[in-house]
């Protein structure tokens, strides 16, 4: 217990803000695993436009009300959470630290959030599981075989705890990351799992349908970019609509997730529960996405660097300072809770005061990252 409370300590003096965790992650990983986990596709256009896209939302803060208590927790999917955050999925988290899946699934589990397991990050679907039995877990599967195939992940998934099902619909074709691909960098998921792809080619709306007829699991598809996409999912039954280009890591030059967002909320009016990520790198942005009507926010490459800097209690610690983030925000803009937060809170500026790169989020960083 005294050994735990001084490392806890160190954590704390080590990060006292979450850009410290960018050059502990740095010094850690290998220029291959730093490039695999920062970069985008292309240009990176995508990439920067979610950070570009969350920067141009201004706030409209309201005064003189009395905010001494504050509420930044809330419910997702039927469960109670701290923050309205998911560890978003990240293939290969054991390349970032041995503890891999299990260690994030542990510190969403001591913190009160959620991690959305990636079908190709170890320990496993089961493994994660018994590491984590009480923590919040989502699991996310790329399409890799047949029906029974994906069927079978399912019933595992639902024998082992897990929350929901996520589908992630962005990869028909994995992203060219210049990055990775000029050194010829190949991340531990992708030497193994790139077999089957095109089964996840030809998944479409039929396949959802056998699905959501035949399992009662909240059904959640990751990588939706457009309303129509948003509207065709509802009708099909979709439970939460997971707004994300994959941290621009797939199709480059699409529009920013949170620019996105709106058009999705409206299609959606309330019928499922919407998720957003990409870019999202501090407490500022977590309350952006809530006051443009997402219920929950998903965090890649913070997580990455959290996790790589210091392990799973990084990861708390880095939740923890969402949390100081969100509630300094939400005070500051005279509000007590999220069901007082709306657009009228958001103000759509021309411009970016910060010019987007991949860690603009984090304008204090020294050069060279
Ligand atoms: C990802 N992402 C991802 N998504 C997914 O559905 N399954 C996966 O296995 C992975 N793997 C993965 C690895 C790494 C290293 C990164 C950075 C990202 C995408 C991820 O879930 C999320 O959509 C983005 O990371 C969100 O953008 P930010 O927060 O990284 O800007």
């Amino acid at each position: 217990m005294a050994d735990d409370q001084n490392a806890a300590d160190t954590v704390e003096k080590l990060y006292p803000v979450l850009h410290k965790f960018v050059p502990a992650a740095r010094a850690k990983l290998d220029d291959g695993a730093w490039d695999y986990l920062v970069g985008g596709a292309e240009t990176e256009t995508t990439q920067k436009r979610n950070r570009m896209s969350l920067d141009r939302l201004a706030f409209r803060p309201r005064v003189m009300r009395d905010v001494r208590t504050l509420d930044s927790t809330c419910t997702f999917l039927g469960r109670k959470l701290n923050l309205p955050v998911i560890m978003a999925p990240i293939g290969s988290l054991q390349q970032f630290h041995p503890s891999g899946g299990a260690g994030v699934s542990q510190a969403v589990g001591e913190f009160g959030a959620i991690h959305m397991l990636s079908s190709v990050c170890k320990p496993g679907l089961e493994a994660v599981a018994e590491a984590a039995p009480d923590a919040a877990r989502i699991y996310q599967l790329y399409v890799r075989g047949d029906a029974a195939w994906v069927d079978d992940h399912i019933d595992r998934a639902i024998a082992h705890g897990y929350m929901a099902f996520c589908f992630t619909i962005d990869l028909d074709y994995y992203g060219r990351r210049e990055r990775d691909k000029a050194k010829g960098f190949l991340s531990v998921s992708r030497q193994t799992q790139a077999v089957g792809e095109e089964y996840q080619r030809s998944f479409n709306w039929d396949d959802f349908k056998r699905i959501r007829d035949k399992y009662d699991i909240p059904l959640i598809l990751k990588g939706i970019a457009t309303a129509e996409d948003a509207e065709i999912a509802v009708t099909e039954g979709c439970d939460a609509i997971y707004v994300s280009n994959h941290g621009g890591r797939q199709l480059d030059h699409g529009r920013g997730g949170a620019a996105v967002l709106p058009e999705v909320v409206q299609a959606v009016d309330g019928r499922a529960r919407v998720i957003l990520d990409g870019g999202v790198m501090r407490g500022t942005d977590i309350v952006k996405a809530l006051a443009l009507g997402a219920d929950a926010v998903g965090i890649g490459r913070l997580q990455g660097l959290a996790l790589a800097a210091a392990g799973p209690e990084g990861v708390v610690h880095m939740l923890n300072i969402l949390e100081e983030e969100v509630q300094c925000v939400l005070g500051n803009l005279g509000l007590t809770g999220y069901d007082q937060l709306g657009p009228e809170h958001i103000y759509m500026e021309p411009d970016t005061v910060n010019p987007p790169h991949k860690l603009s989020a984090f304008p204090l960083l020294e050069e060279g990252y």
